[in-house]
């Protein structure tokens, strides 16, 4: 008689995104069968992610098409589902609100709607409801323009972008399937969470590459929109964490995941330069077309649910953060090898 213990299975989708790789590294970590969804054909990211994380097993399928989920559901039988996958820069959810609302909106539902048919979950409610449990990637930018600080799990959304209204959808979508069939679903609302493997895009890494861009003399100027926004910024390896444990419990129940702490773009911009032994004034131009048609002034997480109900707490601090990512791009650009297939600046955002 055998005695060895079953392995859990995860389906992540998004695999091939910073929080993805992180989370399937993880879930490795915890002896977790770990399966990704990819779409397109020969999706380049996914090389990239090959190089961090060998033993991640792959299906095809998009969050655009509800027959390939379920297929994808069917072939893995996962016990657990962690949602990733979504169009998540904000600035793009204005030029492409209707593909935003379709990826990071409906994609959920899809992705529930799924699950509920290979669980051969009824129309109405099922106790129990089926057995996999389902993660949604909830989002800090669903409070927009915060009523409260810090924003906690009761304080109500004002999104501010057509991605924050995506998500939105997304998360009460995942409160309504538990709700109306007893799903296992939960819902993370994370806050800023950032790191080496960071799209360049975002301003956190946009910042550690442009410093590390100007300190080796590669360029003279960063170009940046609004300074005075401030953001609750962690980092994403301590974060994915929290999205194991949200599943590890006995009830579903939806989590934020923050710092406390919050900071204002121009913080971080002083710190990424002073750390290279720069002077940031010498450097910075504040570029208009780089502003947002409605901005989200302030965020700043209230974790204390999840310390005191998960154990959660976050372990690198802003500026362990910002010192991670100026070295890992100084370490990147300073390297003859440097990958191609990076895409490390954009004219355009
Ligand atoms: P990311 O790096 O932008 O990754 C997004 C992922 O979504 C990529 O793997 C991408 O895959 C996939 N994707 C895009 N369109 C898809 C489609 N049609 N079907 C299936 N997959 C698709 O994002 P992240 O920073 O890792 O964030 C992970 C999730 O957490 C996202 O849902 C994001 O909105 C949410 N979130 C992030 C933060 C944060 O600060 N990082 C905070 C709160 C919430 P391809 O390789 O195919 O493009
Ligand atoms: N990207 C970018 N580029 N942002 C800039 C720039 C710039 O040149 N200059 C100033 N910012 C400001 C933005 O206006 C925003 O207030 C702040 O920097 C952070 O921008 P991003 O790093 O692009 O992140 P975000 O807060 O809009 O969204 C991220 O966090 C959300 C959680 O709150 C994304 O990861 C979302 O997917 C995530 O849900």
């Amino acid at each position: 008689m055998s005695l060895e213990v079953p392995l859990t299975t995860a389906l992540i989708t998004g695999i091939t995104g910073q929080d993805g790789s992180y989370l399937a590294e993880h879930l490795l970590e915890q002896g977790y069968e770990v399966w990704g969804l990819v779409r397109g054909q020969a999706n380049p990211h996914v090389s990239r992610l090959r190089k961090h994380i060998g033993d991640v097993r792959l299906v095809h399928g998009d969050l655009l098409d509800q027959g390939s989920l379920i297929s994808a559901v069917e072939k893995v039988r996962p016990d657990e589902v962690y949602n990733l996958g979504a169009i998540s820069f904000v600035p793009m959810s204005w030029q492409q609100a209707e593909i935003t609302a379709e990826v990071t909106g409906m994609g959920v539902l899809r992705m529930l709607e799924a699950i509920r048919v290979v669980s051969g979950i009824g129309g109405s409610r099922t106790p129990g409801g089926g057995q996999i449990r389902f993660y949604q990637a909830s989002s800090s930018e669903m409070f927009g323009q915060v009523r409260e600080t810090p924003q906690n799990e009761r304080t109500p959304f004002h999104p501010r972008s057509p991605y924050g209204v995506a998500k939105t959808y997304g998360h009460f979508i995942t409160q309504n399937y538990r709700e109306s069939y007893g799903m296992f679903a939960v819902s993370g609302i994370l806050f800023n969470h950032e790191s080496p493997r960071r799209g360049a895009e975002f301003v956190t890494r946009k910042i550690s590459l442009g410093v590390a861009r100007i300190r080796l003399g590669l360029a003279r100027e960063l170009r940046l929109g609004n300074l005075e926004a401030r953001r609750d910024w962690g980092y994403a390896g301590d974060y994915v964490t929290a999205m194991r444990l949200m599943l590890a419990q006995d009830t579903p129940e939806d989590y934020v995941i923050g710092t406390g702490r919050t900071q204002s773009v121009r913080e971080l911009v002083e710190l990424a330069f002073s750390t290279a032994g720069l002077d940031w004034r010498d450097h910075v131009v504040g570029d208009p077309g780089l502003t947002r048609p409605a901005e989200v002034d302030l965020l700043c997480g209230d974790p204390k649910k999840a310390r005191d109900q998960l154990g959660w707490e976050p372990g690198v601090s802003f500026e362990e953060l910002v010192a991670m990512m100026v070295e890992s791009d100084l370490a990147l650009l300073s390297r003859s090898d440097r990958p191609e297939d990076e895409p490390l600046s954009f004219d355009h955002w």
